[in-house]
């Protein structure tokens, strides 16, 4: 059987790749092998997305860890290239646009071994952001292009690739969200946080040109502690974010409005409950923007730009930047019933990675 390498390293990966693992076996044609390169690592991080979404363990864990982007960088391609030259795989399936995506392909391109890529495509036209950067190296060098929307497939011919190579696959992460979310909807988390379903809404807040700096990040904190005198806050917090409150001196002050929870980074079923429930959601992650378009959720993005506009232009998000007057006037807006309603875009309907594994088999000749 032609063997497939499956790259997963950080948190967005794992949401991804379940749905791909999954139509891999069920279909029996190809032999997965499962890096994850650990670019993630804490039990809230990665481990928890296994279980709860059944991802096979990882037949290799790199253990890269965290660092500088050169250094992360770096440690995936040294050891990832020790993998595919003693697995010879005879493809490689990267997900997303996070570092580990942009390492192997870089490796396993090099090694003359033909990379897909799920999630190709989008941009943000922002190059400040590192995922930018990865996406569009990942998308300059890889064989087989899996798109989620027709922006993708125009913003790809735009660079020149060969249309015979894009394939529509639709959303991967929808394919879990769906297929979780009667489990989420019994999670307790609701019950244990002592909140209301449409009584509050749901923080995530990591990027780096957000929490990185500390004026945009006081900025933001200054917003937060309007909205949260008229809503009730729920922000399970990345370590990131954290790490910068501290280093800035400004945890201490978001400790001290009362009406935020702060929480522990959330597992995929809590997360998923708690979007679900919410009145609407803020934040500057690119899978919320998605998930919420497909849950009819609003959602307030805090950045000035998206690498998924099908998420404003036909779901439930606007991009309102992180000027504090114009959330809290989106927030206002929210509030007094007056957000659009949206749809589900064309194809996010659970069957992405049915429709992967179908183009894959078929360029294998499995
Ligand atoms: C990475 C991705 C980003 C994605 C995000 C989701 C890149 C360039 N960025 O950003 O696209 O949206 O993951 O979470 O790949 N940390 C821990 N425990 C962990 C992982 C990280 O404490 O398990 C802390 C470390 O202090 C680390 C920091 O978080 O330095 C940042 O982690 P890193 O993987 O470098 O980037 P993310 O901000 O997580």
């Amino acid at each position: 059987m032609k063997k497939v390498l499956l790259v997963c390293g950080a948190r967005p990966n794992f949401m991804k790749i379940a749905p791909i693992m999954s139509a891999i076996t069920r279909s029996g044609k190809l032999s997965p092998y499962l890096v994850h390169t650990g670019q993630h690592y804490d039990e809230k991080m990665s481990k928890s997305f296994f279980d709860l979404l059944r991802i096979p363990e990882p037949d290799i864990d790199l253990g890269v860890g965290s660092g500088s982007h050169a250094e992360q960088t770096a440690k995936v391609m040294v050891e990832f290239e020790k993998v595919c030259l003693k697995e010879k795989p005879d493809l490689v399936v990267v997900v997303g646009d996070v570092n580990s995506t942009m390492a192997c392909t870089i490796v396993a391109k090099k090694l003359f071994i033909p990379v897909a890529h799920v999630e190709a495509g989008l941009r943000s036209f922002d190059m400040r952001m590192p995922e930018e950067i990865n996406r569009m190296v990942t998308d300059s060098i890889c064989d087989l292009f899996f798109i989620t929307d027709p922006e993708g497939d125009r913003n790809l011919r735009k660079s020149g690739i060969d249309p015979k190579d894009i394939h529509f696959a639709g959303n991967v992460m929808i394919d879990t969200l769906l297929s979780n979310r009667e489990t989420a909807q019994a999670n307790p988390i609701l019950k244990d946080l002592g909140v209301q379903p449409g009584q509050y809404c749901l923080l995530t807040l990591h990027r780096p040109s957000n929490v990185d700096d500390p004026e945009a990040l006081g900025r933001l904190l200054n917003a937060l502690g309007r909205i949260q005198e008229k809503i009730r806050i729920v922000f399970p917090a990345h370590p990131r974010t954290l790490k910068m409150m501290e280093k800035f001196g400004l945890l201490e002050k978001f400790q001290a409005m009362k009406n935020i929870s702060v929480r522990e980074p959330s597992d995929y079923h809590q997360t998923l409950c708690l979007n679900m429930n919410s009145r609407f959601v803020l934040t500057d992650s690119g899978g919320l923007q998605e998930e919420t378009t497909v849950l009819g959720i609003p959602c307030i993005t805090l950045r000035e730009n998206t690498e998924r506009p099908v998420t404003v232009v036909e779901g439930t998000n606007e991009v309102v930047g992180t000027d504090p007057e114009k959330i809290l006037a989106a927030v206002e807006r929210v509030l007094a019933g007056e957000w659009k309603k949206g749809g589900k875009p064309h194809g996010w309907d659970g069957k992405a990675g049915e429709r992967i594994v179908a183009v894959l088999e078929n360029y294998l000749g499995a």
